[in-house]
């Protein structure tokens, strides 16, 4: 088998997002879209990869992070000057290449790998990936000669009044034999209507030269849909979304309203999970089997054990974990904390930086008092503990195995194994006392 290494485009402005942003990190369900692409490439068994960067490339390198390679272009003069760019970079030989652009995050590594047996399968110096759409709209059109194999790409903007009718357009993703790439690279002029280096012109060349290009056609044209502004970046996350949850029903997870529920693509949910309306599952998050969530749910980067109950209205924040069993109800907001198997927060908590142990059952509005204007505190609950209604536990704070800490109490102080610790003042009952009536209110009362 031939080795293949891949060309990620994505040195353009994106001049119609409006944006500071460079276009390929703008996100997508918190993940910039080029990472969908980059995933698609390397599940498809494409580990060398080239990004060309150039507007905002400091800032694309540090979002994407050292594991590829990168190629800058400067000025940016078309994507086969693009292409240009990458072919030195990569230090391991390679037979071919696969090119394409930082911003379809629809691409799927099954489709990348259709194409890959195509060309492989094929003796085409390039294979070309199109798709044939109700309309052509700003793509490039599909020239094919009378053996159907592909002639020229042209572009919208030059093409002809005939040619503008061809639904079959380029997709922008292609597989070459990179000696013919190479050659035809070298040869290709910035003679048309954005006066740009067209990669696509590269095609023309080859077959000057001899070699043949022929086309895969990708059968879902959904996938090679591209972000270019924002409502498609609004359009093409909806289309992950419905992807997303679509793969955990059918995993075995149970999802009353999909419409109402935001699910990040990295979310891993076990089976018989149900997720009721308005839950939005963000980030890295990892829930067990059989777990309740919702309704009007958020969480992120959260791990969670089998059979939890999360909701209504919980708010958990980065760094939670709990273990099996654990119940965060109502009005709950939990942040970088640990919860053990079976226990309890059911209504109206603040819980942060905090270590709590098994079959802990903390009371309805209790609060950690994590912050003291300066610095964050750690509070531990150990195994069994009972802690009352309405408490305020000011960290760094520690209540012991099997302890019980009186409703209403304010605890600054540790609590030992096995004790109650009352923290309020005594009530006091004045027997006899009552309270002195204004008397504008007298007669009203009498009315
Ligand atoms: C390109 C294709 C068109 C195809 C379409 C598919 C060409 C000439 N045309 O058009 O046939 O139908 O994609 O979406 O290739 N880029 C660079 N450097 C540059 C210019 C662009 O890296 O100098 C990158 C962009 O960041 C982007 C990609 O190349 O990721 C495509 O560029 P874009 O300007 O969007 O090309 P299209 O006009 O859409
Ligand atoms: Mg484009």
């Amino acid at each position: 088998m031939r080795q293949m290494s891949a060309i990620i485009l994505a040195a353009g402005k994106g001049t119609r997002m409006k944006s500071d942003l460079p276009k390929v990190l703008h996100g997508l369900g918190h993940k910039p879209m080029i990472e969908y692409v980059l995933s698609a490439v390397r599940e498809a068994g494409i580990d060398d990869l080239c990004i060309v960067v150039g507007h905002g490339a400091d800032e694309v390198r540090t979002t994407l992070g050292g594991e590829y390679l990168y190629a800058v272009q400067e000025p940016q003069l078309g994507t086969g000057h693009a292409v240009q760019q990458a072919l030195p970079v990569f230090s391991k030989p390679c037979d071919s290449t696969m090119v394409l652009c930082g911003d379809t995050p629809l691409l799927t590594a099954a489709t990348l790998n259709k194409l890959k047996t195509y060309f492989e399968t094929s003796d085409a110096a390039c294979t070309v990936m199109s798709a044939v759409l109700p309309q052509g709209g700003s793509y490039g059109r599909i020239i094919r000669d009378s053996r159907n194999e592909v002639e020229a790409i042209v572009e919208e903007k030059d093409a002809t009044i005939e040619q503008l009718a061809i639904r079959e357009i380029n997709s922008g993703v292609y597989c070459f034999k990179i000696k013919a790439l190479r050659e035809a690279i070298s040869r290709i002029k910035p003679n048309n209507a954005q006066g740009e280096y067209y990669l696509t012109d590269v095609i023309q060349e080859i077959r000057k030269r001899g070699g043949k290009v022929n086309a895969y056609v990708c059968q879902d044209s959904e996938e090679i849909l591209g972000v270019n502004d924002r409502y498609q970046l609004a359009v093409i996350a909806k289309a992950l979304r419905q992807r997303k949850t679509r793969d955990l029903m059918l995993s075995g997870v149970t999802i009353v309203d999909p419409d109402t529920v935001y699910i990040d693509d990295d979310v891993e949910i076990g089976t018989d999970c149900l997720i009721e309306p308005n839950v939005y599952i963000e980030g890295a998050c990892k829930i067990g089997s059989g777990c309740h969530i919702g309704p009007s749910v958020k969480m992120v980067d959260t791990v969670m054990g089998k059979n939890c109950e999360i909701g209504p209205f919980c708010y958990l924040r980065p760094g939670v974990v709990l273990a099996d069993k654990v119940k965060a109800g109502h009005f709950v907001e939990i942040k970088k904390s640990q919860i053990g198997k079976g226990s309890k927060v059911p209504h109206l908590s603040y819980i942060g930086d905090t270590i709590i142990g098994e079959g802990v059952n903390i009371g309805c509005g209790t609060i950690t008092c994590n912050y003291d204007g300066k610095n964050k505190h750690n509070t531990i609950i150990e195994d069994e503990v009972f802690i009352g209604s309405n408490t305020n536990l000011v960290a760094p704070v520690k209540v012991g195995y099997r302890s019980t800490v009186a409703a209403g109490s304010t605890v600054t102080d540790d609590v030992p194994e096995n004790t109650l610790a009352i923290a309020r003042n005594r009530q006091c009952n004045i027997v006899g006392w009552t309270f002195q009536r204004d008397p504008r209110f007298a007669k009203k009362d009498e009315e």
